[in-house]
């Protein structure tokens, strides 16, 4: 006999317990997910909880490079995914090697690598950012260095207007953001004129000069983007990221809001992977374990802890 929803729920409430877990989750995953965990953030918050928590088990509900990068934060602590090759496009656009090589042409430069990398591409980096702290992370670095920033080509050319700072970008992108154009945006602001737009940098549409002059238009991470409305006269969002962020904002926002995701048709696939019963079942099993070699580990923790040092 099939289980009821209400039953899973119970199970992994009750294996957590026993396991002593704790469930991360990020806003892109299924809905019954950001139910079950104990909680849901951007790829920042879910980092700076991983290296919070008191649980012996995490259990890591989103895409490889975030298990990967709770491990490398926890290393005493069990870490799970419930999906295995649950990836990323960026994270999957640089190779630790691509990476020597390029530093190799740039032998004075910083390497800024955004979170969405693996720990291999963490190890040979200087400072990780997230999109919540790239900005104050690049602002900071001395002048006199060239800076080498990667994968993603539109959160660095964002990064690189707002600081007035020329970068090397790495020339990666995530395959749901490189549909939020400018044109796509600007045509859905003629379409809602009293509208404001919520960018995440990921997106081509984030250096565009049309956009960047508009004072509808405002860019920012997930959680920036979460925030944004409750600051604003305006009820009417056009929500330019992956359309998973609007369980949160219609969880958070009353009746009277409105939001509109700009590219539902593209999801990202990777964080949609998991299932309720997935959970379950890394619960149950304990699995998959999120492995990391220490040699790579003792690398990758150093510009992460200088990330998380930025406050
Ligand atoms: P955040 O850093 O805003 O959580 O974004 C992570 C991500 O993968 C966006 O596509
Ligand atoms: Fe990676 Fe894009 Fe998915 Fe974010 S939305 S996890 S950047 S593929």
């Amino acid at each position: 006999m099939e289980q009821s929803k209400k039953q899973i729920f119970e199970e992994i409430e009750f294996l957590k317990k026993k396991l002593n877990a704790v469930i991360l989750a990020h806003y892109y995953t299924e809905p019954d997910l950001q139910k079950a965990c104990d909680f849901l953030g951007d790829s920042l918050q879910l980092s700076q909880k991983a290296a919070e928590t008191t649980a012996d088990v995490i259990v890591f509900c989103g895409v490889e490079f975030m298990a990967e990068t709770a491990k490398i934060i926890s290393p005493n602590k069990k870490v799970l995914i419930p999906v295995q090759h649950a990836g990323c496009t960026l994270a999957q656009s640089v190779t630790a090697q691509g990476l020597a090589t390029w530093k190799k042409y740039h032998p004075n430069g910083l390497v800024v690598s955004y979170v969405n990398t693996g720990a291999e591409v963490k190890a040979e980096t200087d400072w990780c950012v997230t999109s919540s702290n790239a900005l104050k992370v690049v602002e900071q670095l001395p002048r006199d260095k060239e800076i080498l920033f990667g994968p993603d080509k539109n959160l660095g050319a964002y990064i690189s207007q707002k600081c007035d700072r020329p970068m090397q970008l790495w020339q990666g992108d995530c395959y749901v953001h490189r549909y939020i154009t400018p044109e796509v945006v600007l045509d859905f602001m003629a379409r809602y004129p009293e509208s404001e737009v919520l960018i995440h940098p990921e997106s081509v549409a984030s250096t565009d000069d049309r956009i960047l002059s508009s004072d509808r238009c405002h860019m920012g991470s997930t959680s920036f983007i979460l925030d944004y409305p409750v600051k604003s006269k305006k009820r009417q969002f056009i929500i330019a990221t992956e359309s998973g962020i609007l369980t949160e904002m219609y969880r958070r926002y009353p009746e009277g809001y409105e939001f509109i995701p700009i590219v539902p048709e593209h999801i990202c696939e990777y964080m949609k992977l998991t299932t309720l019963e997935d959970l379950r079942d890394a619960l149950l099993y304990e699995r998959y374990e999120v492995v990391v070699p220490e040699e790579i580990r003792e690398r990758a923790i150093v510009p992460i802890k200088r990330m998380l040092s930025v406050r």
